[in-house]
Protein backbone atom coordinates (compact mmCIF):
# COMPACT_ATOMS: atom_id res chain seq x y z
CA UNK A 1 0.00 0.00 0.00
CA UNK A 2 1.15 3.60 -0.74
CA UNK A 3 2.68 5.10 2.56
CA UNK A 4 0.02 6.86 4.95
CA UNK A 5 1.21 10.50 6.57
CA UNK A 6 0.48 10.74 10.27
CA UNK A 7 -1.90 13.68 10.99
CA UNK A 8 -1.61 13.75 14.36
CA UNK A 9 0.17 11.36 17.74
CA UNK A 10 -2.52 11.52 20.83
CA UNK A 11 -0.66 11.60 24.26
CA UNK A 12 -2.93 10.42 27.12
CA UNK A 13 -2.64 12.36 30.24
CA UNK A 14 -4.44 11.84 33.66
CA UNK A 15 -5.40 15.92 34.11
CA UNK A 16 -6.20 18.00 31.16
CA UNK A 17 -6.48 21.09 32.80
CA UNK A 18 -3.22 21.09 34.43
CA UNK A 19 -1.18 19.38 31.47
CA UNK A 20 -2.61 22.00 28.69
CA UNK A 21 -0.38 24.94 29.57
CA UNK A 22 2.56 23.02 30.10
CA UNK A 23 2.71 22.16 26.27
CA UNK A 24 1.81 24.97 25.28
CA UNK A 25 4.39 26.65 26.85
CA UNK A 26 7.00 24.33 25.85
CA UNK A 27 5.82 24.55 22.14
CA UNK A 28 5.06 28.05 21.60
CA UNK A 29 1.79 27.97 20.38
CA UNK A 30 -1.72 27.79 21.58
CA UNK A 31 -3.88 24.57 22.07
CA UNK A 32 -7.08 24.56 21.59
CA UNK A 33 -9.65 25.22 24.60
CA UNK A 34 -10.70 21.36 25.92
CA UNK A 35 -13.53 20.14 23.78
CA UNK A 36 -15.27 16.70 24.10
CA UNK A 37 -15.89 13.90 21.77
CA UNK A 38 -18.77 11.87 22.93
CA UNK A 39 -20.13 8.97 21.03
CA UNK A 40 -22.94 7.64 22.26
CA UNK A 41 -22.00 4.07 21.68
CA UNK A 42 -18.40 3.85 21.85
CA UNK A 43 -17.10 0.21 22.70
CA UNK A 44 -13.96 -1.28 23.13
CA UNK A 45 -11.94 -4.70 24.76
CA UNK A 46 -12.30 -3.09 28.20
CA UNK A 47 -16.02 -2.41 27.88
CA UNK A 48 -17.86 -4.13 24.72
CA UNK A 49 -21.22 -2.72 25.77
CA UNK A 50 -22.05 -0.27 23.94
CA UNK A 51 -22.05 3.25 26.29
CA UNK A 52 -21.02 6.71 25.86
CA UNK A 53 -17.72 7.67 25.57
CA UNK A 54 -16.86 10.70 26.91
CA UNK A 55 -13.41 11.97 25.86
CA UNK A 56 -12.10 15.52 27.27
CA UNK A 57 -9.31 16.29 24.67
CA UNK A 58 -7.44 19.23 23.49
CA UNK A 59 -5.60 19.69 19.78
CA UNK A 60 -1.97 21.45 19.29
CA UNK A 61 -2.47 24.52 16.62
CA UNK A 62 0.48 23.04 14.89
CA UNK A 63 -0.13 20.70 12.58
CA UNK A 64 1.91 17.70 10.18
CA UNK A 65 0.98 16.65 12.38
CA UNK A 66 -0.58 17.90 15.11
CA UNK A 67 -0.58 16.98 18.65
CA UNK A 68 -3.89 15.85 20.24
CA UNK A 69 -3.92 15.48 23.96
CA UNK A 70 -6.57 13.49 25.49
CA UNK A 71 -7.95 12.41 29.81
CA UNK A 72 -7.98 9.38 31.26
CA UNK A 73 -11.49 8.17 30.13
CA UNK A 74 -13.62 4.38 30.76
CA UNK A 75 -12.50 1.07 31.35
CA UNK A 76 -10.56 0.64 27.65
CA UNK A 77 -8.49 2.39 24.58
CA UNK A 78 -8.21 5.28 27.60
CA UNK A 79 -8.49 4.02 30.99
CA UNK A 80 -5.87 5.12 33.43
CA UNK A 81 -4.48 1.80 33.28
CA UNK A 82 -3.04 2.82 30.15
CA UNK A 83 -0.75 4.96 31.71
CA UNK A 84 0.17 8.87 30.38
CA UNK A 85 2.17 9.23 27.70
CA UNK A 86 1.92 8.54 24.35
CA UNK A 87 -1.21 6.08 23.50
CA UNK A 88 -1.98 7.02 19.42
CA UNK A 89 -1.09 7.82 16.21
CA UNK A 90 -3.83 9.20 13.60
CA UNK A 91 -3.71 9.17 10.06
CA UNK A 92 -5.95 11.67 7.40
CA UNK A 93 -9.43 10.53 6.99
CA UNK A 94 -10.38 7.73 4.95
CA UNK A 95 -13.58 7.16 2.50
CA UNK A 96 -14.49 3.97 3.66
CA UNK A 97 -12.90 3.14 7.13
CA UNK A 98 -14.71 -0.88 7.25
CA UNK A 99 -12.34 -1.47 4.01
CA UNK A 100 -9.08 -0.59 6.25
CA UNK A 101 -10.76 -2.71 9.40
CA UNK A 102 -10.20 -5.51 6.86
CA UNK A 103 -6.91 -4.42 5.47
CA UNK A 104 -5.49 -4.83 9.16
CA UNK A 105 -7.39 -7.72 9.91
CA UNK A 106 -5.83 -9.40 7.28
CA UNK A 107 -2.53 -8.73 9.08
CA UNK A 108 -4.09 -10.48 12.42
CA UNK A 109 -4.87 -6.65 13.80
CA UNK A 110 -8.76 -6.33 15.28
CA UNK A 111 -10.04 -3.50 16.05
CA UNK A 112 -10.06 -2.17 20.38
CA UNK A 113 -12.31 1.16 20.12
CA UNK A 114 -14.83 1.94 17.91
CA UNK A 115 -18.34 4.01 16.97
CA UNK A 116 -20.51 2.99 14.97
CA UNK A 117 -22.96 5.89 13.27
CA UNK A 118 -25.12 5.99 10.39
CA UNK A 119 -24.25 2.96 8.28
CA UNK A 120 -20.09 3.94 8.97
CA UNK A 121 -17.67 2.92 10.82
CA UNK A 122 -16.80 6.84 12.28
CA UNK A 123 -13.83 6.18 14.50
CA UNK A 124 -11.62 2.86 14.79
CA UNK A 125 -8.98 2.47 17.57
CA UNK A 126 -6.94 -0.33 15.94
CA UNK A 127 -5.71 -2.64 18.95
CA UNK A 128 -2.67 -1.39 20.19
CA UNK A 129 -0.67 -4.84 21.12
CA UNK A 130 0.27 -6.08 18.09
CA UNK A 131 1.28 -2.65 17.35
CA UNK A 132 4.30 -2.15 20.41
CA UNK A 133 1.44 -0.67 22.33
CA UNK A 134 0.34 2.09 19.74
CA UNK A 135 -3.34 2.53 19.10
CA UNK A 136 -3.74 3.34 15.14
CA UNK A 137 -6.42 5.92 14.87
CA UNK A 138 -8.68 5.85 11.37
CA UNK A 139 -11.87 7.90 10.91
CA UNK A 140 -13.92 8.80 7.99
CA UNK A 141 -14.94 12.42 7.41
CA UNK A 142 -18.40 12.95 8.23
CA UNK A 143 -20.58 15.54 9.83
CA UNK A 144 -21.48 13.92 12.56
CA UNK A 145 -18.11 13.15 14.70
CA UNK A 146 -19.81 13.98 18.04
CA UNK A 147 -17.24 16.90 18.90
CA UNK A 148 -18.72 19.82 21.42
CA UNK A 149 -17.47 22.33 23.86
CA UNK A 150 -16.11 21.31 27.54
CA UNK A 151 -19.85 22.76 28.43
CA UNK A 152 -21.38 20.57 25.69
CA UNK A 153 -22.83 23.68 23.89
CA UNK A 154 -21.77 23.40 19.73
CA UNK A 155 -18.28 23.70 18.89
CA UNK A 156 -17.26 26.82 16.82
CA UNK A 157 -17.88 27.35 12.93
CA UNK A 158 -15.35 29.41 10.99
CA UNK A 159 -16.62 31.82 8.46
CA UNK A 160 -16.54 28.99 5.54
CA UNK A 161 -19.13 27.13 7.70
CA UNK A 162 -16.50 24.45 8.67
CA UNK A 163 -16.27 23.28 12.22
CA UNK A 164 -13.44 23.83 14.45
CA UNK A 165 -12.16 23.12 18.00
CA UNK A 166 -10.01 26.34 18.19
CA UNK A 167 -11.10 29.89 19.08
CA UNK A 168 -12.02 31.87 15.80
CA UNK A 169 -9.61 34.68 16.88
CA UNK A 170 -7.06 31.91 17.26
CA UNK A 171 -7.64 30.70 13.76
CA UNK A 172 -7.76 34.44 12.43
CA UNK A 173 -4.79 35.46 13.82
CA UNK A 174 -2.47 32.89 11.82
CA UNK A 175 -4.63 33.79 8.40
CA UNK A 176 -6.80 30.64 8.73
CA UNK A 177 -3.93 28.77 7.94
CA UNK A 178 -2.28 26.58 10.76
CA UNK A 179 1.29 26.56 10.87
CA UNK A 180 3.70 23.35 10.46
CA UNK A 181 3.86 21.60 14.34
CA UNK A 182 7.83 21.53 13.43
CA UNK A 183 7.65 17.60 14.50
CA UNK A 184 10.10 15.86 12.31
CA UNK A 185 10.19 12.55 13.81
CA UNK A 186 8.72 10.49 16.46
CA UNK A 187 10.17 7.63 18.45
CA UNK A 188 8.38 4.67 19.24
CA UNK A 189 9.72 2.05 21.76
CA UNK A 190 9.81 -1.71 20.60
CA UNK A 191 10.38 -4.79 22.31
CA UNK A 192 11.90 -6.94 18.73
CA UNK A 193 13.34 -4.50 15.99
CA UNK A 194 12.87 -6.52 13.26
CA UNK A 195 9.55 -7.78 13.66
CA UNK A 196 8.20 -4.20 14.61
CA UNK A 197 9.99 -2.82 11.30
CA UNK A 198 7.92 -5.87 8.92
CA UNK A 199 4.45 -4.45 11.21
CA UNK A 200 4.78 -1.09 10.87
CA UNK A 201 5.64 -1.48 7.10
CA UNK A 202 2.99 -3.53 6.45
CA UNK A 203 0.45 -1.28 8.39
CA UNK A 204 1.46 2.23 6.71
CA UNK A 205 3.22 1.44 3.53
CA UNK A 206 6.83 2.40 3.99
CA UNK A 207 10.31 0.53 4.64
CA UNK A 208 12.48 1.41 7.52
CA UNK A 209 16.23 0.58 7.67
CA UNK A 210 18.62 0.05 10.33
CA UNK A 211 20.03 2.90 11.89
CA UNK A 212 23.60 3.10 12.08
CA UNK A 213 23.44 3.29 15.92
CA UNK A 214 22.47 -0.36 15.57
CA UNK A 215 19.27 0.09 18.21
CA UNK A 216 17.06 2.02 16.04
CA UNK A 217 15.46 1.32 12.71
CA UNK A 218 13.86 4.38 10.85
CA UNK A 219 11.70 5.45 8.18
CA UNK A 220 12.47 8.53 5.86
CA UNK A 221 9.79 7.79 3.38
CA UNK A 222 7.07 9.63 5.69
CA UNK A 223 7.31 13.17 7.32
CA UNK A 224 7.69 12.93 10.30
CA UNK A 225 10.25 10.09 10.01
CA UNK A 226 8.89 7.12 12.57
CA UNK A 227 11.98 5.79 14.38
CA UNK A 228 11.75 2.23 16.24
CA UNK A 229 14.00 2.05 19.05
CA UNK A 230 14.85 -1.63 20.59
CA UNK A 231 13.29 -0.75 24.21
CA UNK A 232 15.84 -1.89 26.37
CA UNK A 233 17.55 0.85 25.49
CA UNK A 234 15.00 3.46 26.18
CA UNK A 235 12.07 3.63 27.57
CA UNK A 236 10.27 1.20 30.40
CA UNK A 237 7.30 0.45 28.27
CA UNK A 238 6.91 -0.16 24.52
CA UNK A 239 5.22 2.66 22.93
CA UNK A 240 5.29 5.99 21.42
CA UNK A 241 7.63 7.62 24.02
CA UNK A 242 9.46 11.05 21.68
CA UNK A 243 8.26 13.51 18.97
CA UNK A 244 12.29 15.68 17.53
CA UNK A 245 10.66 19.55 16.77
CA UNK A 246 12.52 21.32 14.54
CA UNK A 247 13.33 24.89 15.15
CA UNK A 248 15.36 27.53 13.35
CA UNK A 249 17.46 28.48 16.50
CA UNK A 250 18.03 25.69 19.25
CA UNK A 251 19.89 28.33 21.46
CA UNK A 252 16.88 30.80 21.23
CA UNK A 253 14.62 27.73 22.08
CA UNK A 254 16.60 26.69 25.07
CA UNK A 255 16.41 29.94 26.38
CA UNK A 256 12.82 30.78 26.27
CA UNK A 257 12.07 27.50 27.78
CA UNK A 258 14.53 28.25 30.88
CA UNK A 259 13.04 31.27 31.09
CA UNK A 260 9.17 29.89 31.11
CA UNK A 261 10.84 27.47 33.91
CA UNK A 262 10.14 24.10 31.75
CA UNK A 263 12.78 21.77 32.50
CA UNK A 264 15.61 21.20 30.12
CA UNK A 265 18.29 18.79 29.64
CA UNK A 266 21.26 19.87 26.74
CA UNK A 267 22.59 16.57 24.93
CA UNK A 268 24.90 15.82 22.71
CA UNK A 269 24.03 13.26 20.08
CA UNK A 270 25.69 11.21 17.38
CA UNK A 271 29.37 10.69 16.23
CA UNK A 272 31.16 13.20 18.80
CA UNK A 273 28.19 15.35 19.51
CA UNK A 274 27.35 16.53 15.98
CA UNK A 275 23.95 16.59 16.89
CA UNK A 276 22.58 19.38 19.90
CA UNK A 277 18.86 18.43 21.40
CA UNK A 278 17.23 20.03 24.09
CA UNK A 279 15.02 17.60 25.74
CA UNK A 280 12.26 18.87 27.81
CA UNK A 281 12.16 16.59 31.01
CA UNK A 282 9.49 13.65 30.60
CA UNK A 283 8.02 14.51 33.90
CA UNK A 284 6.87 18.15 33.08
CA UNK A 285 5.12 16.54 29.66
CA UNK A 286 3.10 13.43 31.28
CA UNK A 287 5.86 10.85 30.36
CA UNK A 288 6.52 12.15 26.85
CA UNK A 289 9.44 13.20 25.53
CA UNK A 290 9.66 16.49 23.43
CA UNK A 291 13.22 17.17 21.84
CA UNK A 292 14.03 20.31 20.04
CA UNK A 293 16.89 20.08 17.57
CA UNK A 294 17.94 22.95 15.40
CA UNK A 295 16.57 22.79 11.78
FE1 LIG B 1 -6.73 11.16 17.93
Amino acid sequence: MQPVPLTHIGILVKDLDASRPRWATVLDLPFSPITRYRPQNWSDLGNPVPHLHDARLTFFLGVNPSIEILEFVGNGTHSPAKGEGGHHVAFPPLADCALRRQELADLGIGTDGEFFHAGRWMLTFADARPMNNVYTEWVEEHPDHPDVKDDLSPINRLPDGSKTLFDIATIEAVGGVRPPSGITEIGIAVDDLDKAAITWQAVIGCHFHGDADQTSMVSNELHPRIRLVQQSDTASRQGLYFAVVSVPDLGRTQARLRSAGAPIFHKRLGPEGSQEEVWVDPEYLNDFSIRFRAA
